[in-house]
């Protein structure tokens, strides 16, 4: 039987990394399309995707529609990646996150369940559940402490999907993912906003770059390497929960130090500060430990920060030379 995978959230960054992935390894793709008025598939005509999977129209808040969508693609895996995955704006928007990026989880859980309960499900869990960090490294078993709506909602998510593996005996694993960034990130998140701001800084279209606490520090990897991790946590024998990250934490200050300097420009003539980029509860540093993914998984990260800023700069400064 061939393998069909469908994807929630298929047009963010993950989702379009996750498809070209698995296709690559010959599986058939369907997609979850929360359609909008304005079309959300950039990304995925930039990976050369969107002509070779198939869309259906679906909302994570849409039990009745998830079913469908199931119904539709029959697929033996399930990864949703699906949510308002902005921490900013979650509290700004704390139903809305709460319904996509929490309830949403049990939508498809509920729609697995009433479907084919035998398909394998991966849960986009995240760091963001350390929030206030109870220990320096965070590992499978450090315990939670969300700081934002999001990461409650998230943490609602991740225990709904330990209980159903551990109810109804699916195929359910979580991936506590760190930061993980590429060319197709938001322009909203700050890896992003300094490589598009270093472009357009270098090609002379803005003068300067306005940000928050430059002194969190993130776990940072490359989007590319971490799809891969999803996909391994799908075919083990048995599900589980695994962090997966690089083992190196940085600052936004050095972050935006080496995005300038592969243009030739010191961050510190053009980085400005401004609170209004400060948020309620601050996530102040992040660290995780993969040593769990590397020996069960053989998975660990391949691209250093140095490597994937880089690579951000080189794509945001042929995008803005495009314009
Ligand atoms: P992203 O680029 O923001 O993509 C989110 C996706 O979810 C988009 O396709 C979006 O559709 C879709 N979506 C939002 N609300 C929806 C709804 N109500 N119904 C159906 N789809 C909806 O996020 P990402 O960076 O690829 O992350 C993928 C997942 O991993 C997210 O769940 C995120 O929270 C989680 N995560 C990310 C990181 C990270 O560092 N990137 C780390 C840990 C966990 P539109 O494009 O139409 O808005
Ligand atoms: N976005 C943004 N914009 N962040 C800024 C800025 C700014 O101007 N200035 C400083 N920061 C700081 C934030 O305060 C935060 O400490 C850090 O940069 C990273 O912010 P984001 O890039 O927005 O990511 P995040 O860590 O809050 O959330 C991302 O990673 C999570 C995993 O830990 C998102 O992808 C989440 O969906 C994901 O779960």
């Amino acid at each position: 039987m061939s393998k069909r995978a469908f994807i929630t959230g298929i047009t963010g960054q993950d989702g379009a990394y996750l498809a070209r992935f698995l296709l690559d390894k010959g599986y058939e793709v369907f997609g979850l399309l929360a359609r909008r008025s304005s079309s959300t598939s950039w990304r995925l005509e930039y990976l050369n995707v969107l002509s070779h999977i198939k869309l259906i129209d679906g909302d994570l808040t849409d039990l009745a529609a998830i079913i469908r969508a199931l119904r539709i693609a029959k697929p033996t895996e399930i990864y949703n990646l699906g949510a308002q995955s902005f921490v900013g704006s979650s509290w700004d928007q704390p139903i809305l996150t709460g319904q996509a990026t929490g309830i949403g989880v049990t939508n498809v859980l509920e729609a697995i369940r009433l479907t084919d309960s035998s398909a394998r499900f991966y849960q986009a869990s995240t760091s963001e559940m350390f929030g206030l960090i109870q220990e320096t490294t965070q590992s499978e078993k450090t315990p939670f402490y969300p700081r934002s709506p999001y990461g409650v909602a998230k943490l609602y998510g991740h225990w709904m999907t330990v209980n159903y593996r551990e109810s109804f005996n699916m195929h359910a694993s979580s991936g506590i993912l760190f930061n993980h960034e590429s060319p197709l990130r938001g322009i909203e998140f700050v890896t992003r906003k300094v490589t598009d701001g270093v472009a357009r800084i270098k090609l002379g279209r803005q003068k300067s770059l306005m940000l928050g606490n430059i002194d969190a520090q993130r776990d940072w990897g490359f989007a590319g390497d971490y799809v891969e991790a999803m996909w391994l946590m799908l075919q083990q024998d048995q599900p589980d929960d695994y962090v997966i990250a690089t083992g190196v934490t940085t600052t936004v200050r050095d972050m935006c130090r080496i995005a300038f300097e592969r243009v030739g420009l010191d961050y510190e003539n053009y980085v400005k500060i401004d609170p209004r980029y400060y948020r309620p509860a601050e996530v102040e540093v992040l660290l995780g430990n993969p040593a769990k993914a590397k020996s069960r998984l053989a998975w660990s990260a391949k691209t250093s920060l140095k490597e994937l800023i880089e690579m951000m700069v080189d794509a945001d400064l042929a995008r803005v030379s495009a314009q």
